[in-house]
């Protein structure tokens, strides 16, 4: 486990469509230090979550990598050519069918119709949702919303993936089922993903590495490689060694609550 204030970045890697922190603050206009000195990069074949209290500034930290603020101090290295990006809300447009939603990033990016209808067809298929292209948001429950919001996402064939919380809404078995097909679609698609959420078993479940941030001003305190190894079965969340790390990571995560 590293402790510290800094991790190392990896250069190489980000020039492979990868994501690199280096040195990120963020000071908003009305004095709310939010973040301070992160560093850390993410690995074409990693799935990195971050983990921290309420208000820690993980939000912040996906803002800036996906372009949406601008840090106060250091630089973020990313190709936001084709990113995925997963919000909590599921954000999609309540007039548009399933089909509708999980083509416009496609349409956005100005893909030909008949080839983001294929596009479209082969990601509805990968999270699970064929026979509900025609349902319009309002009939699909929570979990089908974020399915179609990934769905959306997958069509562009993102090397990076950021997550902000899109399971936190969800019961927690629907939660577990979601996390058992993104890890699968992690293996199948090879995307690298920066994940956030509240829930450590959830970031232990699906990651190669879990970072625990401080409370604000947010900063990395601890990090976790996990090393089970993929495709990562259900029962794994069973397994005396699963909890244990669980364990470790809450105690950091208690640890730093102020
Ligand atoms: N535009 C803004 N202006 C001022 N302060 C802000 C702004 N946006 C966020 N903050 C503050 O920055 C801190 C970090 O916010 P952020 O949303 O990143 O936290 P978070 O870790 O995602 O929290 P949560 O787990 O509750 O989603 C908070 O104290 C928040 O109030
Ligand atoms: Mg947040």
């Amino acid at each position: 486990m590293y402790r510290g204030k800094s991790l190392p970045t990896d250069p190489v890697e980000t020039h492979s469509g990868s994501l690199a922190f280096e040195a990120i603050g963020m000071t908003f206009p009305d004095g709310t230090e939010a973040l301070r000195e992160i560093s850390f990069s993410l690995g074409k074949s990693e799935f990195v979550t971050v983990v921290g209290p309420s208000g820690c500034g993980k939000s912040t930290l996906l803002r800036i990598a996906s372009g949406l603020l601008e840090p106060t101090a250091g630089s973020v290295d990313i190709d936001r050519e084709r990113l995925g990006y997963v919000f909590q809300d599921a954000t999609l447009l309540p007039w548009r069918t399933v089909q509708g939603n999980v083509e416009l990033f496609a349409e956005l990016h100005g893909i030909p119709p008949d080839e983001r209808r294929l596009l479209a067809r082969e990601t509805i298929d990968l999270v699970g949702l064929q026979g509900f292209e025609g349902h319009y948001p309002k009939s699909l429950s929570g979990g089908m919303r974020m399915r179609c919001s990934l769905a959306r996402s997958l069509t562009l064939k993102p090397p990076v993936f950021l997550f902000d919380e899109p399971f936190g809404a969800v019961d927690e078995i629907t939660r577990e089922h979601l996390n058992d097909e993104t890890q699968q679609l992690f293996q199948q698609e090879g995307f690298a993903g920066l994940f956030i959420t509240h829930s450590i078993s959830e970031a232990v479940f699906m990651s190669t590495r879990v970072l625990v941030m401080s409370a604000r001003p947010g900063l990395i305190v601890a990090e976790f490689e996990v090393p089970f190894d993929y495709p990562r079965p259900p029962e794994l969340r069973f397994d005396p060694a699963f909890a244990e790390l669980c364990g470790q990571v809450s105690h950091e995560l208690r640890g730093y609550h102020s």
